[in-house]
């Protein structure tokens, strides 16, 4: 029996999987985001750990006798997050998300200060990284930054809960802005440049191999019969694509989570840091990925429920409705954007309202801007090399056939439905717990699962959104710079 546990942003989701990678159980505890001031996105790490036990606890409850037979635990964790312990292993203060875009001007100090940071990073300094977080904490709370012994992502200090120990593998790693991704090893020189070094770090280790073994107490506490291996797990993406089975060069996904992201695995590390795409390693040994990222997917969708005071089912219920008006452009940056603008400083819009516009016409314009910043992606994937012909798709939002249609349409290419259950994060780390305890070979183990349904591109659509999409290409460039 392995556990997956994936950390996500809304919520903590944990599955229990038996031998044969069946799922046997699953449970979720909901997560609150806090934002203090503009920009500022962060949550409790206690909050995490109470959720964790939340779901643990039910799991066990509902299978106490598979959950005695555990011999692995995975985790998936939402990346780039910026734990600081004190020398006595104590949090400092909350931590600072990846969807936190307070630490602008960090990233270009980071690279003025150390012009080879791209190339050896992979990356362009984003604020959601770490790193410049670090930067930030050291200006603004040099008390604190003072006191850091240790800096942690969200999975890793679990694994610190967990275990004891201050491990971290290198999907997640490569989130920091600090790791050679090349050579997947930590940079002297990029900690250096915020003032830390490799003390401050944990070991790393790849996703598959053994970081540690859970506490005894923990243990008791959900009557296992030995005490289970902790796996490196992976950064909540990389876990994804372990479920999916997307470890094969060129294999590639949509993920419309709170974030959005399209994902693509390489053989190699080929970076395109000029156009914010996101060059990491793989949680598998031997292989790299690259992501485009749009930080608010789903997100843009749950803001647009609360203002219009639906939820997000009837909203997309009443776009099936409603006769297709004048389409608005919705430009998805409420926390700023990753790929390809790097701007933490843009904010969303609606534009060409009239006064015909109505709710539907702004529901369907929040689907389409968040498909037309994915379509951007893909853009700038191709931009460093890779080209993609069809995807699965992932999410909560791949739920919409609305939404995935407009999206298989914007990026002119299938995307693929997948049973439910044994996808996700927590799938994908359950996977790696099991590859850490059994050394079997990765192929073996990840096997896609089953696809559903297969969306195509809509000709009678693809007229209109080609037209949209070069509206929405017009709209960055006029709002770029105001909310500065
Ligand atoms: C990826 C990213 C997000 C988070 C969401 O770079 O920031 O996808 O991992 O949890």
């Amino acid at each position: 029996m392995f556990l997956g546990i994936d950390f996500g942003t809304s919520s903590v989701k944990a599955i229990l999987a038996d031998e044969n990678q069946r799922v046997l159980a699953t449970a979720s505890r909901k997560l609150d985001a806090q934002r203090p001031h503009p920009g500022w996105s962060e949550q409790a790490p206690e909050a995490w750990w109470q959720a964790m036990l939340g779901a643990l606890d039910a799991i066990a409850a509902e299978q106490p006798a598979a959950m005695s037979a555990v011999r692995g635990i995975g985790l998936s964790g939402q990346m780039h997050g910026a734990v600081l312990l004190d020398a006595a292993g104590e949090v400092l203060r909350p931590c600072i998300l990846w969807n936190d875009t307070r630490a602008v001007a960090e990233c270009r100090e980071i690279e003025d200060a150390f012009p080879g940071s791209r190339a050896v990073t992979g990356n362009p300094a984003m604020p959601g990284f770490t790193a410049p977080k670090l930067a930030w904490v050291r200006r603004h709370e040099p008390d604190l930054f003072a006191r850091t012994a240790t800096v942690l992502l969200p999975k890793a200090w679990i694994r610190f809960r967990l275990t004891g120990e201050r491990i971290e593998e290198m999907s997640d790693a490569s989130g920091t802005l600090w790791l050679d991704v090349g050579r997947r090893d930590w940079s002297d020189e990029a900690l250096a440049v915020t003032g830390l070094s490799r003390d401050h770090m944990p070991r790393l280790v790849e996703g598959s191999d053994a970081a540690g073994t859970l506490k005894p107490e923990l243990a008791a506490r959900w009557k296992m019969d030995a005490a289970p291996v902790v796996a490196g797990g992976a950064g909540d993406n990389a876990a994804g694509a372990v479920g999916l089975g997307a470890t094969a060069p060129g294999s590639a996904f949509v993920s419309l989570g709170t974030s959005g992201v399209l994902w693509a695995t390489t053989d190699r590390f080929r970076p395109n840091a000029d156009q914010a795409v996101h060059s990491f390693c793989h949680a598998l040994p031997g292989l790299w990925h690259q992501m485009g990222v749009t930080l608010s997917a789903a997100a843009s969708l749950g803001w647009w429920a609360g203002i219009a005071g639906r939820d997000e089912a009837t909203l997309l219920a009443e776009l099936d409705a409603a006769p297709m008006g004048d389409v608005p452009v919705f430009g998805p940056y409420l926390s700023g954007e990753r790929t390809p603008h790097n701007d933490g400083a843009v904010r969303g819009a609606f534009a060409l309202l009239s006064h015909d516009t109505a709710r539907p016409d702004m529901t369907r314009a929040v689907l389409e801007g968040v498909a037309f910043s994915m379509r951007d992606c893909l853009d700038a994937l191709a931009g460093a090399g890779t080209r993609i012909g069809e995807a699965d798709v992932i999410g909560g939002g791949s739920r919409s056939r609305a939404w995935t249609t407009i999206m298989a349409t914007v990026l002119d290419m299938p995307l693929h439905r997948l049973a439910d259950g044994e996808t996700g994060g927590a799938f994908g780390a359950a996977r790696l717990a099991r590859l850490a305890v059994t050394g079997e070979d990765p192929a073996a183990v990840c096997l896609p699962p089953r696809r559903t349904e297969t969306i195509m591109p809509d000709p009678a659509m693809a007229e209109a959104l080609r037209a949209r999409l070069h509206r929405y290409r017009a709209l960055y460039p006029a709002i770029a710079g105001l909310g500065a």
